[in-house]
């Protein structure tokens, strides 16, 4: 048996295609949507995921603006320059890319965004509404996921989702979107004791743990669904995910592959999250047929 692949590409076309209607909408009645990200240094990687993002958002439309400040820059003048584009009215999304310098407080310059610009969904405010219920900005990557899932018409509700991280980027927030979507589950990481016991439970199983391959297909169970969150970088160059893929597509009914599979709806939630945050404030509420495909 060989896994159904579940294409990233894709469905992230499929949804983009919807955004870009929506953004047509919204310039036909004065407002472009406005994306401005922060990248501070110069990490190589983050300047690539940067440099994606922005033309995402001009592929369909979007105003994107990328602000590189130097590694150096000050606490102050880092919440300040965020302070600036929360009184900009062209933007409407708000993003400082992450990681930041040492000696920058993550958190801090997270909660100097204005809530209703944090399309990346980190602000307690945002994260709260998350465990509530009703967040507008659910963070990218978790809710790639369940639109991937939902694409695929894969049920949740019932299933026994496993989610082997708990950083507050992935692993936390996938949890509550889960929960939602009622589905009992399980948070592993990296001090549970024997990891498989809990992945080979688990029908829908979230790797996001950041070690290359270290989910193989024994630790699966047969029909499992897999969705593969891990990006790491082998030393011959080429991208891994955190499953295994070759034993895993042996055992899975269904599995991201990596690159190809999540990483392209990180972006596609991002451009979601900004047009939602410009239809917000021009006073335009999607129908709920979009809603749903947001
Ligand atoms: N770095 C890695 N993933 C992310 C993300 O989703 N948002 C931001 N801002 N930085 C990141």
């Amino acid at each position: 048996m060989s896994a159904k692949l579940i294409d990233g590409k894709k469905i992230s076309e499929f949804f983009r295609a919807e955004y870009k209607l929506r953004v047509d909408r919204l310039v036909a009645n004065g407002t472009r949507p406005g994306l401005a990200v922060i990248i501070v240094g110069s990490d190589p990687a983050s300047q690539v995921y940067v440099r994606n993002k922005a033309r995402a958002c001009e592929a369909i439309g979007m105003h994107s603006e990328v602000h590189a400040l130097p590694g150096e820059i000050s606490q102050s003048g880092l919440t300040a320059f965020v302070d600036s584009l929360n009184a900009n009215a062209a933007i409407h999304g708000i993003l400082v890319q992450l990681p930041l310098p040492e000696h920058i407080d993550d958190r801090a310059v997270i909660e100097a965004i204005a809530p209703g610009k944090d399309v990346d969904g980190f602000h307690y405010a945002n994260m709260g509404a998350l465990v509530i219920d009703e967040s507008r900005f659910p963070p990218c990557t978790p809710y790639g996921v369940m639109k991937m899932l939902e694409y695929e018409g894969i049920d949740i509700e019932g299933k026994h989702v496993v989610i082997v991280g708990r950083s507050n980027i992935v692993g936390k927030p996938q949890a509550m979107l889960m929960l939602k979507a009622g589905a009992t589950v399980t948070v592993c990481h990296s001090k549970t004791r024997d990891l498989a016991r809990f992945t080979r439970d688990a029908d829908i199983l979230v790797a996001a743990v950041g070690k290359a391959r270290m989910i193989g297909g024994d630790m699966i169970k047969p029909g499992a669904v897999v969705i593969d969150v891990g990006i790491n970088r082998l030393a011959d160059g080429k991208l891994a995910g955190d499953v295994d893929f070759e034993s895993a597509v042996k055992v899975a009914s269904a599995i991201t592959p990596v690159p190809g599979g999540v990483g392209p709806m990180t972006i596609t939630m991002l451009l979601g999250n900004t047009l939602r945050a410009a239809e917000h404030v021009a006073g335009i509420v999607a129908s709920k047929k979009e809603t749903m495909l947001a």
